[in-house]
């Protein structure tokens, strides 16, 4: 009888183990066809990703951020969304960089001399009075020597997806007007933070105060430094118009912008989404650098009616005489003379 019931108890416990393996089995299968379909739809799935940059919403960075925003969430078919910070919400134009770098911001637009800091070939751009004009610029920057110098972004943990613009830079300031070299000597002018402008703004008699952009208008307000320089276009939306008098186009610096995405970021999106990010990048520069051709037309209608005096026609050529020296020096130290040539000599 006790055998009876053992055997009963041993067959029922048998039955019972069974279909408890069969229902885990079950679910094991029911667990992996899940994660199966969980991929399937984080292919499928918006990826957020956050851009960021230092100028304000009027700017043509963010026009230019917007825009591509656009184009990236219609060749992605919504699966790429672009969130923009402007007025340097995500940090000033080092910390962006640095913030590509660490994956903590996944693409942030910057002028290239912001961050030669890290690319110092960048520099190379920022040789005063290089480019004859803007259809020069872009020669350059959208070949050959443009896409050789976004690749040293790479070994810094960057993607250099595309140049756009900043524009020619000119100076302001709020102590006379200025046509000839002689009429900056002594000024204590803001320039970036960039060895080159640095040194032919020395060339010029000044004495240039490296600075973040993000604290200039204070500093111009203050008279903590009587000038600055910047594209008309930077000059107009950032309202320098308000803390400086006299505007001269001296136009002695073509500023390219640079699209960055972060090393991390890029790699971690499928090969379609990254040619999204490159062709929407590429394209875009045509339309934020339209954006900023009309942009300068209408403000320089409107500087002088909201109080400064412009002069139309510096001196350009005794600007441009006067630092020389600056190629010879960049050309040995960044070993860079034959960029420099094949920049002159581009058609
Ligand atoms: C600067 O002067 O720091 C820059 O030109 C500002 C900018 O990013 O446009």
């Amino acid at each position: 009888m006790v055998k009876k019931t053992l055997r009963k108890g041993l067959a029922l416990l048998i039955i019972f183990t069974l279909i408890i393996s069969v229902a885990l089995v079950g679910c094991g299968t029911e667990k992996s066809s899940t994660s199966k379909s969980e991929n399937v739809k984080q292919e499928e799935k918006t990826v957020v990703l956050k851009l960021g940059h230092v100028l304000n919403e009027s700017s043509p960075f963010h026009k230019g951020a917007e825009e591509f925003a656009r184009k990236v969430e219609e060749k992605s078919k919504g699966r790429l969304k672009i969130e923009i910070f402007p007025s340097a919400q995500l940090g000033n134009d080092r910390e962006l960089a640095e913030g590509l770098q660490l994956g903590t911001v996944d693409i942030s637009i910057s002028g290239s001399a912001a961050v030669t800091g890290f690319v110092p070939r960048l520099q190379v751009f920022d040789l005063p009075f290089l480019f004859r004009d803007a259809e020069h610029a872009y020669k350059v920057l959208d070949g050959p020597i443009g896409d050789e110098v976004l690749k040293d972004f790479e070994a810094k943990g960057i993607v250099g997806l595309a140049f756009w613009e900043n524009g020619f830079r000119h100076l302001t300031n709020s102590k006379r007007p200025v046509k000839i070299p002689e009429d900056v000597k002594g000024m204590k002018i803001r320039v970036m933070e960039i060895p080159i402008h640095v040194q032919f703004w020395k060339l010029l008699g000044t004495d240039p105060t490296p600075m973040a952009w993000t604290e200039v208008y204070t500093a111009l307000q203050q008279h903590t430094v009587d000038g600055q320089e910047n594209p008309i276009q930077t000059i107009y939306t950032q309202k320098i118009y308000e803390v400086q008098k006299y505007l001269s186009l001296t136009g002695h610096v073509y500023a390219p912008a640079v699209v960055m995405i972060s090393k991390k970021t890029y790699e971690g999106l499928s090969s379609d989404l990254q040619k999204v990010l490159t062709e929407a990048a590429k394209e875009t520069a045509t339309y934020e650098r339209n954006y900023i051709k009309d942009l300068e037309t209408k403000a320089l209608k409107e500087l002088p009616k909201l109080g400064m005096e412009v002069e139309m026609n510096p001196d350009k050529e005794a600007f441009k005489a006067a630092v020389q020296p600056v190629y010879k020096d960049i050309g040995e130290k960044l070993k860079v003379k034959d960029m420099i040539e094949k920049i002159i000599n581009t058609k």
